[in-house]
């Protein structure tokens, strides 16, 4: 059995673009995108990272010794705690790895099942790149969560059909991808939806819908009036928009107003299980990792996704025995201060 640092090691020896560096804080590979990086100066990668460690853990040491259980739910399937792996496409393209987008794909749904928990898959500007993922997310059994982009209409269409045929648990739309500038000139274009297109678009749906790129009161407004079943709070990852907010500073407001009405999950530079916390502390129902779960598909496959995700319920455990709370319910506003 790999250990996370041999992982890590050889991650960094299999990627030509990503520096792999200690902390994934968006400083390194500012600009670069394509690449690994955050979009212009960078500066909403690295604000991501930074505004989580605003967030400090209320620490409460008299307490039992009750077994610690991360245990959670996604939409009503069990998972063993509230991480996903967000969806990434393009691994040859932004990390310089000899991996195609399908054999990833693989890997990275396999390991968190094995973890029990789940992955969010990509699409991208060729058809076979939302037709791979869903197919291995098919072959298992719909245990995935394909993520399309916002193209046009007749596009989305094909796409949500087949996700409705491989029984995916869930169907997201990445509609923040309307400011990725690649895309927005590729021979599918994808653009912005309004209320109404999105009414359409998950009046298609059999499974829950969910929106990803949601980052302000208004958005999240307009995605219950859409009838969304649930929100990705995400500056995906700093790459659609330079000076945005991160994800973390948004959540509680967004959580306030949606009021349980739909799942909030939010993702942008988590990296720890205390940054987990954190996050399910402001309210949220679940967290997605995006970087550090590719590097750990590129250096150990199935098994390095696997090793990631029991690390970041290993950090979660510790941080929830500290703080004396045993379930994830019991991780409540109280066990933060926010200093931002
Ligand atoms: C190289 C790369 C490719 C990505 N591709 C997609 C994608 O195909 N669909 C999508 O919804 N988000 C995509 N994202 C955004 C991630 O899903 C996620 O929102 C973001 O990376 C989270 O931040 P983190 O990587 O700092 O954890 C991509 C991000 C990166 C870095």
């Amino acid at each position: 059995m790999k250990t996370w640092n041999e992982v890590y090691a050889n991650a960094k020896s299999q990627c030509a673009k990503c520096r792999c560096c200690p902390v994934c804080d968006g400083r390194a590979c500012r600009g670069e995108t394509p690449g690994p990086g955050g979009k212009g100066s960078g500066s909403a990668f690295v604000r991501n990272s930074e505004m989580l460690k605003k967030i400090l853990i209320q620490m409460d040491t008299i307490t039992s010794n009750e077994e610690i259980d991360t245990a959670s739910d996604f939409f009503g399937h069990p998972v063993a705690l509230p991480v996903y792996a967000a969806p990434i496409s393009g691994i040859e393209q932004n990390y310089g790895a000899k991996m195609r987008d399908d054999d990833y794909t693989r890997e990275l749904v396999e390991g968190c099942l094995q973890a029990n928990t789940l992955a969010f898959t990509g699409d991208g500007m060729h058809d076979e790149m939302f037709k791979g993922p869903m197919e291995i997310v098919k072959q298992h059994n719909g245990y995935g969560i394909p993520t399309i982009k916002p193209w046009q209409y007749e596009h989305m269409k094909w796409r949500i059909e087949l996700a409705n045929e491989g029984n995916a648990l869930a169907i997201a739309s990445d509609i923040d991808a309307s400011g990725l500038s690649n895309l927005r000139n590729s021979v599918t274009p994808v653009g912005f939806k309004s209320v109404e297109d999105l009414k359409e678009i998950k009046a298609m749906c059999k499974v829950p819908f969910i929106l990803k790129g949601i980052l302000s009161v208004a958005g999240a407004r307009k995605a219950l009036a859409a009838g969304a079943d649930g929100i990705i709070v995400s500056n995906h990852g700093g790459r659609v928009l330079d000076d945005s907010p991160s994800g973390i500073e948004m959540l509680e407001e967004i959580v306030n107003v949606v009021d349980g009405r739909m799942k909030v999950f939010v993702d942008g530079a988590f990296r720890s299980g205390n940054d987990v916390f954190k996050a399910l502390a402001l309210g949220a129902d679940g967290v997605l990792i995006g970087r550090p779960a590719s590097q750990a598909v590129i250096g150990g496959m199935a098994e390095g996704i696997r090793i990631y995700m029991e690390k970041i319920q290993l950090e979660l455990k510790e941080a929830m025995a500290m703080s004396g709370c045993k379930s994830i319910q019991d991780i409540t506003r109280d066990k933060v201060i926010v200093t931002f």
